[in-house]
């Protein structure tokens, strides 16, 4: 018991306070069938998150390469205060029943976080969704609306949220992400 709060303290709760814990266990949403690894690969920008950080960098963009040992290499950048960061993460394929449903750790000591692709044409646009319980009473999840160039269409957004939505995920507080002045700051 001393363990799990002592936990609760160091790791649930800054996360919890960056966002609105929902109560319940997680949703269980459907992922994209037949999912191919292979062509979701490459550079994906950011177009929207929840929730939002507002004081997190613009530009992001993660690139995926696949390893040969078929995990793969997951490079996330950002500029912050003026400066590229990187961070450099490893993801796995969780479940081989249900291979959209990815695993992605940025630290060997942290445990993988689910990166679950609720769809993707994996040219234009991909829905990612992360959920994690918490002592079986509520979850805490984030969602991702992904593209190929660093601006969608209005109606491709448009239809990203009607999927969360129709999944049972709350997209409400779902902002987008900023991808102005990047080129010329790199
Ligand atoms: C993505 O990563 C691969 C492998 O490391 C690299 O060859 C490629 O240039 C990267 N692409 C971008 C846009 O950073």
């Amino acid at each position: 018991m001393k363990l799990s709060l002592a936990l609760v303290f160091v790791f649930i709760l800054p996360v919890i306070r960056a966002q609105v814990p929902h109560w319940g266990p997680c949703p269980d949403p459907a992922v994209q069938p037949a999912f191919n690894l292979k062509q979701f690969m490459g550079r994906w920008f950011e177009i929207a998150k929840l929730p939002a950080q507002f004081e997190k960098g613009r530009c992001i963009e993660t690139n995926f390469t696949l390893k040969t040992d078929s995990s793969i290499r997951v490079v996330s950048s950002e500029i912050l205060k003026g400066e590229l960061r990187k961070i450099e993460g490893t993801g796995v394929i969780e479940d081989l029943k249900n291979p959209a449903k990815l695993g992605i750790s940025y630290s060997y000591v942290l445990p993988f976080s689910p990166y679950w692709i609720l769809s993707t044409d994996y040219v234009n646009s991909a829905l990612v969704y992360s959920c994690t319980d918490i002592l079986r009473l509520f979850h805490v999840d984030f969602a991702w609306i992904l593209g190929r160039t660093r601006t969608l269409p209005d109606s491709t957004i448009q239809k990203a949220m009607e999927i969360f939505a129709k999944n049972n995920i709350d997209v409400s507080r779902m902002t987008p992400s900023k991808q102005q002045g990047c080129e010329k700051s790199l």
